[in-house]
């Protein structure tokens, strides 16, 4: 039996990781294998690589182009690590971003070359694609908000980034799902996370 792979997108403060947490909730209560996946990381070289993409000074002067590398080299050991053998094995995996977002931060917002984003993203995945992603487009205003209120000042180096470069990554992202309609469910993060909770439960079918 071939488990389910599920994904979530959307910029900061859009509320992945709280719908993250309640569809597992619901799922261990049906006694469902979960793994739960968050990027950059989720491996111990993933996670080296996290610290240098959001906080370590070493991070500050990469270029656009070593950032996508660092991004999908993170993917690339996630997926053969922990993504496939759990889906081979009947599971549920809920990633906390996965490919989409390189294609829109990197592709679209830091305006590398799509197509080799797009390779790029396909070789560090191989065959791994979801068979679901959720897009919680949210107001990067509001965005903003709930990010500053969450982080007290302690930015990371994605979330310092201008306005202008968030609204390259929710058109990025809602271009994205309109030319992928059959993958992609998009969800308005503005809705209370019981009603969103809601309607990804019922999109699920579970
Ligand atoms: P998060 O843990 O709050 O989701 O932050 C991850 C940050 O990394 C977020 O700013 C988006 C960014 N990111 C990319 O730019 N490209 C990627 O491929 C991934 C996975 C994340």
């Amino acid at each position: 039996m071939r488990g389910r792979f599920i994904t979530f997108e959307g910029s900061e403060g859009c509320g992945k990781t709280t719908q993250i947490q309640r569809l597992r909730a619901r799922l261990e209560e049906e006694g469902r294998e979960i793994l739960l996946t968050r990027e950059p990381g989720g491996t111990a070289a993933g996670e080296k690589i996290r610290d240098l993409l959001q906080h370590a000074p070493e991070g500050e002067g990469l270029t656009a182009e070593a950032e996508v590398l660092l991004f999908t080299a993170s993917r690339a050991q996630l997926v053969r690590e922990q993504v496939m053998p759990a889906i081979e094995r009947g599971g549920y995996v809920l990633a906390d971003r996965f490919l989409d977002s390189t294609t829109v931060y990197q592709g679209v917002a830091r305006g590398l070359n799509a197509s080799a984003v797009a390779a790029i993203n396909r070789f560090a995945v191989g065959e791994c694609m979801p068979d679901i992603t959720f897009l919680l487009d949210l107001d990067i205003q509001e965005g903003r908000r709930r990010v500053s209120e969450r982080s007290q000042g302690d930015e990371d180096r994605m979330e310092r980034e201008p306005d202008a470069f968030f609204e390259k990554v929710r058109r990025g992202y809602l271009d994205l799902a309109e030319s992928e309609p059959e993958r992609f469910i998009v969800l308005d993060a503005m809705k209370s996370p019981d009603q969103i909770a809601r309607e990804i439960w019922n999109y699920l079918g579970e």
